[in-house]
């Protein structure tokens, strides 16, 4: 069976942190945006989080402007973003947990222990028609908790499986990925909608296209730091063949 095709969406938000170093409006994330399009993105997220420390709001309303492929936007679940994402309808959300101190989103969303919290957003989002996705661990209990909460996507971390990966521990590495095998398809078996992030790397996209249950893949940090000696348009393209070729390995 041939296997779907393998969406990628580049994240920008780094482009406004390195932006934000220096105050100014230098590099501008929309237009990092509109040359990774060209260069072969299939849509731009960013995330908008409660301390604006790379995405601020303006950044948002103008992605929304001025680009022409999807906007997925990232956020945590409190009333001040549902009332920007209702406010903006960007096409998708992706729901994820948000610490003030983590320097990343570090781990998944509690999709089962906060179920009644996230409910009145996953339905106020699929209300308004905007495709809302939950960034979750592949861990059983949350993929059912994502399909009850009717949430038709969930994004697989793929974190704590690029870390282990790039540091060299085996095993662990290993486990996790054969944590994100099951998952994928057992997510995919529950109706889900199967996207996956989070520290992915050339390597690492190439392997993980070749589950045939993934649709979307959002990259951004190794990305942007590649393009420091490489280019944006260059990096992105070099990550579309690396997924390209594992995506065949779906297929066969
Ligand atoms: N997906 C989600 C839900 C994220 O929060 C992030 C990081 O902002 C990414 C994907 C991209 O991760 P990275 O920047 O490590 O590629």
């Amino acid at each position: 069976m041939q296997a779907r095709p393998l969406r990628l969406g580049i994240n920008v938000d780094h482009i406004a942190t390195i932006r934000n170093a220096r105050g100014g409006r230098h590099p501008d994330p929309v237009r990092a945006a509109q040359l990774a399009i060209a260069a072969g993105a299939d849509g731009i997220t960013a995330h908008l989080r409660e301390d604006r420390r790379h995405i601020r709001d303006d950044d948002v309303a103008r992605l929304m402007a001025e680009i022409d492929k999807p906007l997925n936007l990232e956020m945590a679940a409190t009333e001040e973003m549902l009332k920007i994402a209702l406010a903006t309808k960007p096409h998708a959300a992706c729901i994820v947990p948000e610490k003030r101190t983590e320097r990343t989103t570090e781990g998944g969303l509690d999709a089962a222990g906060q179920h009644d919290h996230l409910a009145p957003f996953v339905a106020r989002l699929n209300e308004a028609g905007i495709r809302v996705s939950l960034f979750i661990a592949a861990e059983p209990a949350q993929f059912e908790a994502a399909a009850r909460l009717r949430a038709p996507v969930i994004e697989i971390h793929t974190g704590a499986w690029c870390d282990a990966l790039l540091g060299g521990h085996r095993g662990q590495a290993d486990a996790e990925w054969r944590r994100i095998c099951d998952g994928a398809q057992m997510a995919s078996d529950l109706g889900l909608e199967v996207h996956a992030g989070h520290g992915l790397d050339y390597a690492s996209a190439e392997t993980i296209a070749a589950l045939p249950q993934i649709v979307e893949l959002n990259i951004g940090h190794f990305l942007v730091g590649e393009a420091v000696f490489n280019g944006f348009g260059t990096v992105i393209r070099t990550m579309r063949t690396a997924m390209d070729r594992g995506r065949l390995r779906a297929s066969s």
